[in-house]
């Protein structure tokens, strides 16, 4: 009886995927013409949030690795993204992803992420901060399982684990070298776009106490 209701979990989270996937496959054929499907922000701009996760903000396209009936693009290579041809978005928005990248293949990402911008658009991203970690461990008597999570992914599905540390100064490199212009801080309570709650402004906890972990970072294309 377990294996069978096994069996029928799988077969469901196939059909699922299957599904994603032809969706995705879609979109890439037909860009132009789903473009008029796919949401809008309310001042006309177009808005990517990659690894959306559960959120569904206002005005987004979806993409992530895990499909959702929210999620408009299922896919995890975010270092080849076919189906969006070049400067797609005004804005691309990414929190706690891009550690989830290899650290050989992050610039190749930026890049990439650079390519689907507009001129003069935006790439968003907030990251654990290494700096940040290294102070929850000295704070906690050099507790290791404090930095567990934010150093490495919470590890409880496939795609939440952590490849890549940035700091304030490495990340801003990384875009400069990709070829974004006007590398700056960002604050989660006070941008455009930004009406929902995500791990760019949660802090950590532990034993009673609470810790920043984000490194809030954007740049123009
Ligand atoms: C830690 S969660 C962050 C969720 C949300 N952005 C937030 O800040 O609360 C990471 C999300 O990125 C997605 N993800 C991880 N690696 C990915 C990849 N290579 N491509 C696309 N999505 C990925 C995961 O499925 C998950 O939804």
């Amino acid at each position: 009886m377990w294996k069978l209701k096994q069996l029928l979990k799988r077969i469901a989270h196939l059909w699922r995927d299957r599904r994603a996937c032809a969706r995705t496959r879609k979109i890439k054929r037909n860009w132009a013409t789903r473009l008029q499907d796919l949401p809008l922000a309310a001042d006309g701009r177009r808005l990517l949030h990659i690894g959306c996760g559960e959120i569904e903000a206002t005005g987004y396209v979806n993409l992530d690795a895990r499909p959702g009936s929210h999620v408009h693009i299922v896919t995890q290579d975010l270092f080849r993204l076919e189906m969006i041809p070049e400067h797609a978005f005004d804005l691309v928005y990414m929190s706690h992803v891009l550690e989830h990248v290899s650290h050989l293949k992050v610039t190749e990402t930026l890049r990439e992420l650079r390519r689907i911008l507009k001129v003069g658009g935006v790439l968003r991203v907030s990251v654990p901060d290494f700096d940040h970690i290294l102070t929850l461990y000295q704070a906690t008597d050099h507790d290791i399982r404090a930095i567990e999570q934010p150093l490495m992914g919470a590890q409880d599905y496939a795609f939440n684990y952590h490849y890549m540390i940035f700091n304030d100064g490495h990340l801003r490199k990384l875009m400069l070298n990709s070829g974004f212009r006007e590398v700056r801080a960002w604050n989660p309570q006070d941008c455009d776009h930004h009406d929902f709650e995500d791990w760019a402004s949660k802090t950590i906890s532990w034993e009673g106490r609470e810790y920043e972990i984000s490194l809030n970072i954007e740049a123009v294309k």
